[in-house]
């Protein structure tokens, strides 16, 4: 039935009648508000390539958590940015590491707040790579105990969900069979599945001094050409016992949200990286686009594509923006 029986344009008259049709809205319920924690105390050291991002000690990063708690975000995911460094990582799995004393502080004073913790080395290695390195490459299977163990350590600090992002074979089932063996068979995994070998990751490794000091992330993050081979990576992660699987980034893989999200009918997240906000937050400080309009039509995007779960910078301005609208 073509023109002039059919006007889509009838649907669009006015905003009431847009709202009925609406077909996907950004919920606060779907954001994630990733934060950078570090040693010391009083620090709110900002992130030069992240306007509005920094890098907070314990204490003040309390603070600014009852912002987050009062928008009703439900879920943050700290960084850690340890005071050592070396050769395994060994801060990321210690009883006092950065993290461990996030989570207990976080926990004790937002008992409601649910904390995912990334879970890999490359904060934490003297070399940047997310594994332990031998003849210049990352050994899967060395690499496999000390992310299991790292789990376990976050799990009894008091972490909600465990979100490994280092790309090692495996890891899914071993992380899985170390928690389950500790007595944390309740504990969800979101698996980084699909995460790509990404430019946009740059303006994080200067947030977490992350930068590998030879090399690349080739040998196990994806390449990005491909499309297939993610949705091996999310079968692989759910057979080894992931819960929800992760896209990232995002902007330039929302086909791959959405064949994940076809494919798997499970909770699908996607993290909208770090070069993506200093991009919008960029061409926004230069008056280049409208900053409000561009974050929500790049958040519902997301969704669309077929994401249950944003993780993003702009989480806390995207919540003060959704509850403005109500
Ligand atoms: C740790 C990790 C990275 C990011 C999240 N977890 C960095 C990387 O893989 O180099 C990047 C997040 C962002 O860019 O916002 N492996």
């Amino acid at each position: 039935m073509p023109f002039p029986e059919q006007r889509p344009r009838r649907l669009r008259v006015n905003e009431n009648i847009r709202r009925l049709v609406r077909e996907n809205r950004l919920a606060v319920d779907n954001l994630v508000y990733p934060v950078f924690v570090t040693h010391g105390s009083g620090l709110a050291e900002p992130i030069d390539s992240m306007p509005g991002i920094y890098r907070y000690s314990i204490d003040r990063l309390l603070g600014e958590l009852e912002e987050v708690v009062k928008l009703k975000i439900p879920c943050i995911l700290p960084f850690g940015v340890p005071a050592e460094k070396d050769e395994a990582g060994s801060e990321a799995y210690a009883e006092n590491g950065i993290i461990q004393q996030t989570l207990r502080a976080v926990k004790r004073e937002y008992p409601n707040l649910t904390v995912i913790t990334d879970l890999c080395l490359c904060e934490y290695t003297s070399h940047g790579h997310c594994g332990i390195i031998q003849d210049d490459y990352v050994m899967n299977d060395l690499t496999l105990d000390l992310l299991a163990k790292t789990a376990v350590s976050h799990a009894s600090a008091g972490a909600d969900i465990i979100a490994p992002s280092d790309m090692m074979d495996g890891r899914v089932g071993a992380i899985r069979a170390a928690l389950d063996r500790n007595g944390y068979n309740n504990m969800p995994i979101m698996a980084y599945s699909a995460k790509y070998c990404s430019a946009f990751y740059g303006p994080f490794r200067e947030a977490a001094d992350s930068a590998p000091k030879f090399g690349d992330r080739k040998s196990y993050q994806m390449d990005p050409a491909n499309s297939d081979e993610a949705l091996r990576e999310v079968w692989l992660d759910i057979e080894e016992g992931a819960d929800i699987v992760m896209v990232k980034p995002a902007l330039a893989y929302m086909d791959i949200i959405r064949r994940v999200k076809d494919e798997f009918n499970c909770p699908v997240a996607a993290y909208n990286v770090s070069g993506e906000y200093s991009m919008v937050k960029a061409a926004a400080q230069n008056g280049w686009v409208e900053e409000r309009r561009i974050v929500m039509e790049i958040l519902t995007g997301i969704k669309r594509a077929g994401a249950d779960i944003v993780i993003t910078y702009h989480a806390k301005d995207a919540a003060r923006w959704i509850n403005d609208e109500k």
